[in-house]
């Protein structure tokens, strides 16, 4: 929580392209996060992360300032296009900085992907990689067909899929915010649905 008390929520971009359809459902869901009384934070800078070296003890401001973001975070959203049938590479590489220095382990988060198909396979690597190193995984959800669903300028205007957006949302601020077991029921029910080990869920304590 911040100084206000107020729920805080990183919202990571997994799309380096500048017209983005995982960016355009970020706008909606950071939206439905304000409205939920909480906070937003921004995160884009995927691009900026070198390649994943374990060797470099002194990795650098950005990895420093990606660890710190997750950090003072109480809840994650993650938005990642499907590429060749699994996650967007940078979204891997940001993952991997993170193993050893755990700022992910038991914190909620939820996942997108907008794309073609509704990113099922990019979700489903998505859960296991980050239930392995300890994230609390809460929500999953596809938006399949995302031009579909916007104007001109790639803004997402479907009802239907605004409201799966904010209920998305709702949903992760709650589980930043709600009791752990609660929490903890939707990690099983998430992790089982993508075909993952549900031993591998990191413990409450
Ligand atoms: C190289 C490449 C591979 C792709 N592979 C898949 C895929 O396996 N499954 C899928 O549903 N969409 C696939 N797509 C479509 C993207 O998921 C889609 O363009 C999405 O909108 C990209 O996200 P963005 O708009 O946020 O950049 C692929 C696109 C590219 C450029």
């Amino acid at each position: 929580m911040n100084g206000g008390g107020e729920v805080q929520v990183l919202s990571v971009c997994g799309s380096l392209q500048e017209r983005s359809a995982n960016r355009a459902v970020l706008d909606v869901v950071g939206a439905a996060i304000v409205d939920e009384g909480a906070h937003v934070d921004r995160y884009d800078d995927l691009g900026d992360l070198p390649p994943f070296n374990p060797d470099l003890d002194e990795p650098g401001d950005a990895v420093r300032d990606w660890r710190a973001r997750i950090e003072a975070a109480d809840a994650v959203v993650i938005a990642s296009p499907e590429y060749a049938g699994s996650l967007a590479g940078v979204v891997k590489n940001a993952l991997d900085w993170i193993v050893g220095s755990g700022e992910l382990y038991r914190k909620p988060v939820g996942l997108i992907s907008a794309g073609t198909s509704g990113g099922y396979h990019a979700r489903r690597v998505l859960v296991q990689t980050l239930t392995w190193q300890g994230a609390h995984v809460v929500a999953s959800l596809g938006i399949d067909a995302p031009k579909t669903k916007s104007d001109a300028r790639g803004v997402i205007t479907d009802r239907p899929t605004i409201t799966d957006l904010a209920a998305f949302a709702r949903l992760v601020v709650r589980a930043a915010s709600r009791n752990a077991r609660w929490r903890l029921d939707l990690v099983r029910t998430v992790v089982t649905d993508a075909g993952v080990d549900p031993e591998h869920i990191a413990p409450l304590e």
